[in-house]
């Protein structure tokens, strides 16, 4: 026989440290999408939505719900703080009805338990001065607890009372002595009452998503994946120890669903035409001085998980991932480089480093180990450039701006499809 695999699937990445605006082109493709999938990570990602002119913060639910005809999954690659989840349904609700038909949970997911979140605090404070600087969203210790095969997932709330008090009881065997000498107390009937509310509150919205993900892929039905946090921050392949604890790059993302590598049809790397870090770890480009108080004042560089001012720096073309096989890049902030470039005179984008004495165009894996921060060598845009209300095409960019473009595809070798030119999602060329 002959397989007749439909590539259908978008995949939506971050692909530097996160906060690229990944939300402005998930929306963009979720549009016209079947299916809107989160695959991993949890609620230390966050994106707002636009709804009618309202402002949506979320944080788990795939924000194409907003679409009438998509139904969104939350996959088994996610971590779920079930209060969280629950708030953003009520939150929803008030625009549009979120029924069990449009939103799955898959019974695979695991629950970030209230011990996780302290867990998370107490493992930040061990680790001193090498603090990862996490979200404190408990993500890292429901992934260790998933790994070590004691998590607590969707379906367990629908085990029988003694065996779901069996599972908790072995998974507060591990955690309660660390827990109780920093002056925290569970124990399994609390735990069960928990597990009790969180089935009362989003109990119908569990299943398995399989069939449905299987039906899409059939059909050839437009799958969006939104992806969370970034190249940088995933497990196997980001900046260890300074990421998350999911895999996060595309494969990962992928994985997360359940969806195999056929099925990929467009790749999308998120970035920003500058670069910016939350919490901790390597920032070749980081600027400490009134340049980059500049790019987070007028890019609005603060957490919308946790409030932080973020890390910022000029663009970094060799942190770029050079091996997943981005098919498009969505460039945001276009116009707010451009302003930058107007006030200082100069755009920056690096285009290597010198690293332990040499020239290179590597992102090096080994900056923990050296304490050598690497020197970017950079390439200086004179000026900068302002973008008119009505360009709605690449062919208006300025000429300066174009430039710019041309730079980023040259060295990534990945086409600059989608760019972001304005604070909301219609601000956006598309080529
Ligand atoms: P979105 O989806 C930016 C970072 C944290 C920390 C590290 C580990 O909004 O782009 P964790 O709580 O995951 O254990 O923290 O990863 N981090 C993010 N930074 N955006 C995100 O998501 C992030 N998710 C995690 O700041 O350095
Ligand atoms: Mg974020």
């Amino acid at each position: 026989m002959t397989q007749n695999f439909k590539p259908c699937v978008t995949e939506i990445v971050g692909s530097y440290w996160g906060d690229e605006g990944k939300g402005r082109v998930a929306s963009f493709e979720a549009s016209d999408a079947r299916l809107v999938l989160r695959t991993t990570g949890g609620n230390n990602a966050g994106h707002t939505i636009y709804y009618q002119g309202n402002k949506i913060p979320l944080h788990l639910v795939p924000g194409g719900i907003i679409y009438p005809q998509t139904t969104v999954i939350i996959c088994n690659g996610v971590v779920i703080d079930p209060n969280v989840l629950y708030d953003e349904i009520q939150l929803l609700n008030c625009y549009i009805s979120v029924t069990p038909e449009r939103l799955i949970v898959s019974d695979c997911a695991h629950i970030i338990m209230p011990y996780h979140i302290y867990l998370d605090w107490i493992q930040e404070k061990m680790r001193d001065a090498n603090k990862i600087g996490t979200t404190n969203r408990g993500i890292g210790p429901c992934y260790e607890d998933e790994a070590k095969r004691i998590g607590i997932r969707m379906q367990d709330l629908f085990r029988s009372e003694e065996s779901l008090r069996q599972k908790l009881e072995l998974a507060l065997g591990f955690h309660h002595e660390i827990l109780e000498s920093n002056g925290i107390y569970y124990n399994v009937d609390a735990l069960y009452h928990f597990c009790m509310e969180v089935k009362e509150k989003i109990g119908k919205f569990i299943g398995n998503p399989e069939s449905l993900i299987a039906k899409a892929l059939a059909a050839g039905d437009k799958i969006v994946i939104e992806g969370a946090q970034a190249d940088h921050l995933d497990l196997l392949w980001g900046d260890y120890p300074n990421c998350t604890s999911s895999q996060c790059n595309p494969s990962g993302t992928l994985s997360g669903a359940g969806i195999g590598p056929v099925y990929a049809k467009k790749v999308i790397a998120t970035m920003k035409s500058y670069c910016s870090r939350v919490g901790s770890g390597p920032f070749p480009t980081e600027l400490f001085n009134e340049e980059g108080d500049l790019i987070r004042n007028l890019g609005h560089e603060y957490g919308t998980t946790t409030g932080r001012p973020r890390r910022c720096g000029w663009l970094d073309l060799v942190a770029f991932p050079k091996t997943r096989g981005y098919t498009d890049i969505c460039l945001n902030h276009l116009d707010t480089i451009g302003l930058i470039g107007q006030k200082l005179g100069y755009i920056k984008v690096c285009v290597s480093y010198t690293y332990q004495g040499n020239v290179t165009t590597t992102f090096p894996t080994d900056v923990e180990v050296t304490g050598e921060v690497p020197i970017p060598n950079y390439e200086v845009f004179e000026g900068g450039w302002e973008i008119s209300s009505d360009c709605k095409s690449y062919t208006q960019l300025p000429q300066k701006a174009k430039d710019f473009i041309a730079l980023i595809e040259n060295v990534t070798n990945v086409p600059v499809s989608y760019i972001g030119i304005g604070p909301n999602n219609e601000d956006t060329i598309v080529r």
